[in-house]
């Protein structure tokens, strides 16, 4: 069964197509990052406006590379939430009229539950993607740790999950975005922090780690340290204008906080997701979302948590289709009811 994902919830215009949910034919994806990059974040204007301009060479890339034609694809998966809504309403109405003018079944997918799906890819017709060995087993304890999402949720089979817990204020990859503006990183901030964070001591600041409920997180605090820390380092005070912090760190400040940032922000996540692990004994653990490429939080989790976890490629923690069509080979296996193509409507805050 080979299913066409489409995925367009924020700044990257994502297609691809997947075989039985584990066989990875084709992951095409165009990021508008470049045009957002000036402004220091995505610009949803923008984002929705590229979207339209790409989608369809997308699609037909993907379908071109998996070797295939509207004929071979059984089912058409589609992002519907959560995301930015004139993004989201671009890939909704593209894959709506592809399922309607092709007679396809479609399928609406949830963007967060959709990053666990990477991890059940297994195989690649690909040149240059590092699978995992095998798929998740359940109970699987998934880490959801992107841009707008830091939560713990405990599968117990397809389609029966449990939030374990969650962020109260800002998302983990939100707290990366903000901390590269403090230090004068260029968006995206998690790879530029993790990149600078490689050359300093993420032991030379301390940190406060947010006390929160048993699972739940917050790094609004986290961020405002580094603020408080990177502005008493050249000696001002907290009204000290954070625009004018990178022309006065000098490297070695900015790539310690960087260092020292990051290892607490992982910390915490990896602090709860080592309770989960006690407490419900998961026989998979997957990590998810973009900051699932971090290196740092593979490491330590890789030496805090005593079970073999397979982590997806890079490629596939950020946003893709591949992700959207695994979730919805699965769909379809499992006999879920494809929604009506005349009347899918986005949903932007969609939550697990
Ligand atoms: O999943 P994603 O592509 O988009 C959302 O659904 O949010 O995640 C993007 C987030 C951004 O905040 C980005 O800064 C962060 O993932 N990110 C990273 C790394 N790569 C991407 N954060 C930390 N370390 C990384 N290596
Ligand atoms: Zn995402």
């Amino acid at each position: 069964m080979k299913i066409l994902g489409i995925e367009t919830s924020c700044d990257e215009t994502a297609a691809a197509v997947v075989e039985d949910g584990s066989r990875l034919l084709s992951n095409n994806v165009a990021s508008s990052m470049d045009l957002h990059a000036p402004y220091g974040g995505v610009v949803p204007e923008i984002a929705a406006r590229s979207h339209i301009e790409v989608i369809l060479p997308v699609i037909n890339a993907a379908l071109k590379t998996a070797g295939c034609t509207f004929r071979d694809i059984d089912g058409i998966a589609v992002t519907y939430g959560a995301g930015l809504s004139g993004s989201l309403l671009i890939g909704v109405l593209t894959a709506r009229t592809l399922a309607i003018i092709n007679n396809k079944p479609l399928y609406a997918i949830n963007h967060v539950e959709g990053h666990v799906y990477a991890n059940f890819l297994t195989e690649s017709s690909l040149p240059g993607y590092q699978m995992p060995r095998s798929a998740p087993n359940f109970p699987m304890l998934a880490i959801i740790v992107s841009g707008g999402h830091s939560q713990l949720v405990l599968f117990e089979n397809h389609f029966n999950y449990k939030l374990l817990g969650q962020t109260q204020d800002d998302a983990i990859g939100e707290a990366f975005d903000k901390v590269a503006k403090i230090l004068g990183l260029p968006y995206p901030g998690g790879p530029a922090v993790a990149k600078a964070a490689k050359l300093g001591d993420s032991t030379a600041y301390i940190l406060p780690k947010a006390k929160m409920s048993k699972y739940d997180f917050s790094f609004s605090g986290l961020k405002t340290a580094v603020l408080r820390l990177a502005q008493a380092e050249i000696g001002e005070s907290y009204d000290f204008p954070s625009q004018k912090l990178p022309e006065r760190l000098s490297d070695a400040q900015k790539t310690n906080i960087a260092a020292s940032f990051e290892r607490v922000a992982i910390e915490t996540i990896v602090d709860k997701a080592r309770l989960a692990f006690e407490e419900f004994a998961p026989r998979s653990i997957v990590i998810a979302g973009g900051v699932a490429s971090s290196q740092e939080l593979r490491r330590q989790l890789s030496a805090t948590i005593p079970i073999r976890i397979e982590y997806p490629d890079p490629k596939l923690c950020t946003d893709n289709g591949a992700m959207i069509a695994t979730l919805g080979c699965f769909k379809a296996q499992f006999k879920l009811p494809p929604v009506d193509p005349y009347s899918l409507v986005i949903d932007p805050g969609l939550s697990m």
